[in-house]
């Protein structure tokens, strides 16, 4: 039992102790904050008691021993695995809140869900925040990238934990209300669909070079470091420069030859791009990087196939230093177009949910703490300040200068990689979104020709308005 003297002191509680909740809760206890946090499970809530000993985190595990810990009107986030046990833990509480009493849901939620969740919550005087939370293990314990959506007098309550937890880049912590409802576990969702995209891209620069140019460890290491110390700046750049520093303890051999290729998933990146298919906006690099971990699953099938056509995968016969910068740029050019397609996402999702999102706002605090955070991110931001309606950030003057003198690496190495056969879809479907968003012309004109042929489903001229049908097997000239 916690003594403490019954007072409830503890301004914020959290439900779920595991790796997130548990670092969350001491960076919120480090800001002089006094926490409490609850756990059904004796060894998290014991561990937790042991590692904060001097500090003002109280654990507990039991839901009245907690609830008595904290101030009325109550805060309690919780960080719970997305989706029934959500609901279990929120049921597991009602009965013991007040209306005016707050719960902070701080997981990968649906955004569906949230938007459900919330307007029960509303009907019984309980408010309720959406938290996106990125940054991992070490961004939960020294700064996270926070998305927060929910009425903004919520957000208020507990704003200043949020911005004192929170990374902070140039003194701007990396939080920022975004807006109602879903919106924070929205734009959470785009994150981590971004995060898929340009982790597949970076794999295939991986295969290009490892396979393509048959490069050692010891130079990928090299060449990630370099390409980390460029434009290419980024978090994911960087831990991909580590990796491949890593030696295996058991074997005293680089770590990354050991780990099997399968690669699995949470379901926030399929979650990406059944939305953007719901709202027709174009995703396809986000997709490819979905489908590509479903492929790396189907081990069998595939050294089955790889059998079947067999093949050896010559080396790529280039130049090493005029294709690696190539390589550099394609990837360059790449993470441009898959933060292109996430932040076109998010802007129809705005008009769709009325989320009113400002676009500069969620650049901004991307900028530091999430696992997308890039330098990248600082142009991203100055696209969206100079115009925050920018419908795609390849039509901003900045973006698409850089774009231009940088895509000749893209083709050119989307050219001479299948010629070998090394898989790179991700690179190729950028590459393919990119050359036909920028034409003006598409053949798009015989699609509806073909379904006006097969279905009547008509179709609009370029010289008249109105619906057109035509009797196409009649009159036919040879
Ligand atoms: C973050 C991450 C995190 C996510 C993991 C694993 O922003 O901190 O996006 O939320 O859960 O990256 O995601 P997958 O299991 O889908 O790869």
């Amino acid at each position: 039992m916690i003594n403490n003297n019954g007072k409830q002191h503890c301004v914020i509680g959290m439900i779920g102790l595991g790796v997130m909740g548990r670092n969350l809760l001491l960076n919120m206890a480090d800001h002089g904050f006094q926490v409490a946090g609850y756990d059904r499970d004796k060894a998290k809530v014991e561990s937790l008691n042991t590692e904060s000993e001097k500090k003002k985190v109280y654990a507990a595990s039991t839901i009245d021993e907690f609830i008595n810990l904290l101030q009325k009107p109550r805060a309690i986030m919780l960080l719970v695995p997305a989706g029934k046990p959500v609901d279990a833990v929120i049921e597991e509480l009602l009965p013991h809140l007040q209306a005016g009493d707050l719960i902070i849901d701080a997981g990968n939620s649906h955004f569906t869900d949230t938007d459900m969740r919330a307007e029960r919550l509303e009907k019984v005087g309980i408010q309720f925040l959406g938290v996106g939370i990125s940054g991992g293990e070490e961004g939960a314990r020294h700064g996270p990238s926070i998305m927060p959506g929910g009425p903004k007098i919520a957000y208020e309550k507990v704003r200043p934990i949020l911005e004192a937890v929170a990374a902070s880049v140039n003194g701007d912590p990396c939080v920022t209300y975004l807006g109602r409802s879903s919106v924070g576990h929205y734009v959470k969702m785009v994150h981590n669909g971004i995060e898929y995209g340009l982790m597949q891209l970076i794999a295939e620069t991986y295969d290009v070079m490892k396979r393509g140019l048959g490069l050692s460890n010891n130079q990928l290491y090299r060449m990630y470091d370099s390409w980390n110390n460029s434009e290419l700046n980024s978090y994911l750049l960087e831990i991909t420069r580590d990796i491949f520093n890593k030696v295996d303890e058991k074997t005293n051999e680089p770590l990354i030859d050991k780990i099997k290729g399968v690669a699995e998933q949470n379901g926030t990146g399929m979650w990406t791009s059944q939305s953007a298919m719901e709202l027709q906006v174009p995703v396809p690099t986000i997709d490819i990087a979905v489908s590509m971990r479903d492929m790396s699953v189907l081990v069998t099938e595939r050294e089955q196939a790889d059998n079947l056509y067999q093949r050896s995968i010559p080396l790529i016969s280039v130049d090493h230093t005029v294709f690696l910068k190539q390589l550099e740029d394609a990837l360059f050019t790449a993470m441009i177009i898959v933060y292109a397609q996430g932040m076109a996402l998010l802007r129809v999702a705005s008009e769709k949910y009325t989320y009113d999102l400002d676009l500069e706002a969620v650049a901004r605090i991307w900028r530091g703490g999430c696992i997308i955070r890039a330098k990248l991110l600082e142009d991203i931001c100055a696209a969206f300040r100079l115009n925050n309606n920018l419908p795609n950030l390849l039509l901003d003057p900045k973006l698409s200068q850089k774009i231009m003198t940088q895509q000749e690496g893209l083709r050119q190495v989307v050219r001479l990689t299948s010629v070998v056969g090394i898989p790179i879809p991700a690179l190729m479907a950028t590459l393919g979104y990119f050359d036909a968003y920028r034409s003006a012309w598409q053949p798009a004109n015989l699609i509806q020709a073909q379904r006006d042929y097969f279905g009547s489903h008509t179709y609009e001229r370029i010289d008249a308005a109105g619906t057109f049908h035509t009797e196409w097997k009649k009159d036919v000239r040879i």
